[in-house]
């Protein structure tokens, strides 16, 4: 090349013209391949004739070449931001500030009762039971016969129960039922392990209750149990009053009324003397709220999984799940709680 000043200027004056006339990002990256590619272009091919200067000519025309570039370049970057600001523009041109919003996708939310059942499952594991499940397909030992419900109880009437189809016969050769309470799962975890055991479980349960504001064909209990050498009422008493404590409230006060249960011995239902607000007829007094069952685990039920009863004794409690979550989210009907009506649930959100 004669001169390479010549043909720089040349370069500089094309690339400022391509770029500047380039009206589209996409002419714009064609006019910057084409002048400051780095593998081939314009800017390249003058790299490349640099080597024929005279070695003396060569820090001049380097350092004329390198500002050259940098000038080209930032004609480039100059043309990029136009464009960029322009689409920008157009873009909020094109925004019709008067539709209407695009609705975003709705979350979801933990179902009342799925939080009362985190909440239970929470507070007694920090006193140390470990949550456990069993099936809700039951067969009538670990409904009834190991928890000591003789034969002709009323609990044990086809009519109280939902006993499956004749051809469905459980592994024993008898009947299956649904579970109506949650105290088969006592037997299942005590056939299962040795003493001492310290566990809920909370599950479902089923009845053929005529459905109401507050009764439900199915529901959910949580059972508790605890047996080990030494275990008294004391110890249930204790274990209730702490529970309370930490669901309803510090001051809250537990206290037993006699009852009667096939699986206990003594028996007794247990209440709690709540203060907490938002009860409607609390007032001054507190009121008292009906926990469930309750009780020392009878002899015959401890013999019926192989425990000793002279070694081991232990307690037994039941609660209704859905009243407790009624009563914190202040819900009126139980049916609510399993109709799935979105304007219910989403006040839980
Ligand atoms: N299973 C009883 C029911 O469904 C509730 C119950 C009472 C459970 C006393 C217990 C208990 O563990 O000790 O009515």
């Amino acid at each position: 090349m004669s001169d390479p000043t010549a043909a720089f200027a040349e370069y500089e004056r094309e690339a400022t013209a391509a770029l500047a006339a380039a009206a589209t990002p996409e002419d714009l990256e064609a006019a910057r391949i084409e002048f400051l590619g780095k593998k081939q272009g314009r800017l390249r091919d003058l790299q490349k004739s640099l080597g024929s200067v005279p070695k003396e000519d060569k820090p001049a025309v380097g350092k004329a070449f390198n500002e050259v570039k940098t000038r080209v370049q930032a004609a480039l970057d100059a043309r990029q931001a136009e464009l960029e600001s322009a689409e920008g523009a157009a873009a909020a041109d094109a925004l019709d500030v008067t539709l209407p919003g695009r609705a975003p996708h709705a979350v979801g939310a933990v179902h009342p009762l799925t939080r009362t059942i985190a909440e239970f499952k929470t507070i007694l594991g920090r006193l140390g039971f470990a949550a456990v499940e069993g099936p809700e397909v039951e067969d009538e030992r670990h409904n009834f016969n190991a928890l000591n419900i003789p034969d002709d109880h009323p609990a044990r009437d086809p009519l109280e129960n939902f006993y499956l189809s004749a051809a469905s016969v459980g592994k024993g050769g008898g009947p299956l039922l649904l579970r109506s309470q949650t105290s088969t799962v006592q037997i299942r975890v005590m056939e299962q392990n040795p003493p001492p055991v310290r566990v809920i479980s909370i599950g479902r349960v089923y009845r053929p209750d005529t459905i109401d504001a507050t009764h439900h064909c199915q529901f959910h209990q949580m059972e508790g149990l605890m047996v080990g050498e030494g275990v008294t009422m004391a110890h249930l008493k204790t274990v209730l009053t702490l529970f309370c404590r930490a669901y309803l409230g510090e001051g809250t006060k537990v206290r037993f009324r006699p009852s009667f249960f096939p699986f206990t011995e003594p028996s007794v239902e247990a209440d709690a003397l709540w203060h907490g607000a938002g009860t409607g007829d609390g007032g001054e007094e507190g009121r008292w709220l009906e926990l469930g069952g309750a009780g020392m685990i009878d002899p015959n039920v401890l013999k019926a999984v192989g425990y000793d009863p002279e070694r081991v004794s232990g307690f037994a409690f039941g609660f209704g799940m859905e009243r407790f979550c009624m009563m914190r989210h202040g819900i009126s009907d139980i049916r609510l709680l399993t109709e799935n009506d979105v304007r219910f649930l989403r006040q839980f959100g």
